[in-house]
């Protein structure tokens, strides 16, 4: 479907839980969020009804997000579902890898064609520092699963924070040239309690070029990545720029969060409950939300943080 401005919309994420078994500073609070009422949330045939809804508007590419979606107990089960979603051509995942292990092979066989995989350090220390209570060995251990399980892409995705990761970025890109993976860095975002962040942490995505200047670009593949590849590597490197390169004005997605909420942007206030609705309605309403999407996410910076109102756990990223 084609929103107001003649993007055309083809994409959702579809957050399945806030919970999460890591705590990382720029997501969400120490404490954790406050498990919410089990009635308030999508039921899963709530949220396969609201695939089917999405699919008949033309969303054709989905991506299953958290909190940490893999904390879920009927994931293989959604995944499997909203797979065989007709109109539905690829559904991807994005995890902190923590739960791999033993879950890689069985959302490959699925249906999950894709993963990409948090991780911004290589050291163990700075790992339990920025997750707060996660163990590097555990989510590498993740990544290795995710690559003898045989996905068509495994990414990388390393949050730039300036005085924390920002000495790695060479040592991280050069994951690509050892493994089948791309590595995407991506601008830290200030979202509404955005942790203890000074302004410094907030980096450009062009640090990443200063520091690398033997990136060579690459073909664009239709996502929002600039990509960009190390001589004689084997994956991408690719540069996530929502804060100073914004990509609103080709945006192709919406998203549902996992208490039933529409968000046609992930940085704006506005959200359209869906909870407890038919197929019909739930159609409807997502075809308001999409001709409505707004044509940006509004002033983003370390002064101005997001207006969603939500911490990125309750969106899904
Ligand atoms: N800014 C940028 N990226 C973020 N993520 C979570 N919070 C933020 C933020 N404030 C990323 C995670 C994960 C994806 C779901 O979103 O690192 O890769
Ligand atoms: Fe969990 Fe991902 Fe948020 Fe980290 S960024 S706390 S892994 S949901």
């Amino acid at each position: 479907m084609i929103d107001q401005y003649g993007r055309k919309i083809s994409y959702m994420r579809l957050s399945v839980t806030e919970l999460c078994n890591l705590r990382c500073r720029y997501c969400m609070p120490a404490e954790g969020v406050c498990k919410k009422c089990h009635e308030d949330m999508l039921t899963e045939d709530e949220m396969i009804r609201a695939v089917e809804a999405a699919a008949s508007l033309g969303i054709s590419k989905l991506r299953i997000t958290g909190g940490e979606p893999l904390v879920k107990k009927n994931i293989l089960s959604i995944c499997r579902r909203a797979a065989a979603v007709e109109g539905i051509d690829e559904v991807c995942l994005t995890t902190n890898g923590t739960l791999l292990p033993e879950l890689a092979k069985p959302l490959k066989e699925a249906g999950v064609r894709r993963l990409n995989i948090s991780l911004d350090t290589l050291d163990r220390d700075k790992y339990a520092y920025i997750t707060r209570i996660g163990s590097l060995d555990q989510a590498a251990e993740g990544i290795r699963a995710a690559l003898e399980a045989g996905f068509e892409k495994v990414k990388i995705n390393s949050v730039l924070i300036g005085g924390f990761n920002d000495g790695e970025i060479g040592e991280l890109a050069e994951l690509t040239q050892r493994y089948p993976v791309d590595l995407r860095f991506i601008e830290m975002m200030p979202m509404y309690d955005g942790g203890d962040f000074g302004k410094d942490s907030f980096i450009p995505y062009t640090r990443v070029l200063e520091v690398l200047p033997e990136l060579e670009p690459v073909e664009p593949d239709g996502g929002v990545a600039k990509l960009y590849r190390l001589p004689g590597a084997i994956g991408n490197v690719g540069l996530i720029s929502p804060v100073n390169a914004h990509f609103c004005g080709s945006c192709n997605r919406i998203r549902l969060t996992a208490d039933g909420k529409l968000k046609p942007c992930l940085h704006s206030p506005s959200e359209y409950g869906i909870k407890g609705m038919d197929f019909e309605q739930m159609r409807c309403a997502m075809e308001k939300v999409i001709y409505n999407k707004p044509a940006w996410h509004g002033l983003l910076d370390a002064d101005n943080p997001s207006h969603a109102g939500r911490n990125m756990n309750q969106i899904g990223g």
